[in-house]
């Protein structure tokens, strides 16, 4: 089987982590890099928790560091995910600090590099603020011919998390979300409409202690942090970035529907504001497929699923 190839740009952040677990052991694809931006915390965490977990799962892929700030957007520098992801991002889990280096590039040229090495057929998982991305597009004319599609975790058919109207990755640097939701890839959006109810249970947590692997034991333990910030009145165990990954990895999920989608980023009552042109009103045509329903039990299983096949390495 031909392993599509894919890249991992993220804000890891604890339901970052889930995902790239997932992502690691899901035998259709191969990763390429992972590229790391600043969003739930700070990019000097959100890069050293991606590096160390490469590491600790014995992963030999280049992990470069990316976007500091915004190019415009919410408070991105106000590192306002600590309440939900934990001071540095990973809950109360610290692991071992790598010994291996960064890649040397920026995230920017290492999407460019990967997109030509791919000819055409890398695919990007976007589950932070869009930054990178959009640098990306603004430094390489061509790079948007050369992604096949971008599955993302952000916006919002109807409501937010941040703002009545906002979506954290989108709020947070809405300018880029503009610029890559018009860039023409095509591309999957996965946003709260969604991903709210996708949430793993104490259930969930019992089956990869089963699986007893690394990955599976790390996962439990970043769902044990959730289920102590959902008792304490915060988020519940909600996995919005592994539900953009199953977007690609078992679209049967999910229920989506074409639509045009472009992102406000001017006003600061409806900064980040995905317009979801779900009627057609507007005459444009479709730019994304729009995640509208979820299948709960079999999103829930397939997660589990993925990380346990971590087992089958040696
Ligand atoms: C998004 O923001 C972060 O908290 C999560 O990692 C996810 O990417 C949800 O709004
Ligand atoms: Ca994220």
């Amino acid at each position: 089987m031909e392993k599509r190839p894919f890249l991992i740009d993220c804000d890891t952040g604890t339901d970052d982590a889930i995902a790239i677990m997932a992502a690691l052991y899901s035998p259709q694809i191969d990763i390429q890099a992972i590229t790391s931006v600043n969003g739930n915390v700070a990019e000097v965490y959100t890069s050293r928790n991606n590096l160390d977990l490469m590491e600790y799962l014995g992963k030999d892929i280049p992990v470069a560091r990316g976007a500091v700030r915004a190019l415009q957007g919410g408070g991105i520098n106000a590192e306002g995910g600590a309440e939900c992801h934990g001071e540095k991002g990973l809950g109360t889990i610290q692991l071992p600090t790598a010994q291996r280096a960064f890649d040397p590039r920026v995230a920017d040229q290492v999407i460019y590099d990967t997109a030509v090495k791919c000819k055409g057929e890398l695919e990007l998982l976007v589950i932070g603020p869009m930054t990178n991305i959009a640098i990306a597009l603004c430094n390489h004319l061509d790079l948007a011919g050369l992604i096949k599609r971008i599955w993302f975790m952000g916006g919002a058919a109807l409501g937010g998390n941040v703002l009545p109207t906002a979506e954290f990755n989108i709020w947070a640097d809405a300018l880029a979300a503009h610029i890559v939701t018009q860039s023409g890839i095509p591309m999957t959006m996965v946003g709260l409409d969604v991903t709210l109810k996708a949430v793993m249970t104490e259930e969930d947590i019992a089956l990869l202690r089963q699986a007893g692997t690394k990955a599976a034991n790390l996962t439990a333990d970043l769902l044990d942090f959730m289920v102590v910030r959902r008792d304490e009145g915060g988020e519940d165990l909600v996995m919005h970035d592994a539900l953009a990954l199953a977007a690609a990895l078992c679209p049967e999920c999910l229920v989506c529907k074409d639509c045009f989608i472009d992102v406000e980023f001017s006003h600061p009552y409806t900064m980040g504001y995905t317009f979801v042109d779900q009627g057609g009103r507007t005459g444009k045509a479709p730019n994304a497929a729009v995640a509208l329903d979820i299948d709960v039990p079999m999103f829930r299983r397939w997660l589990v699923e993925a990380i346990s096949r971590s087992a089958l390495e040696k």
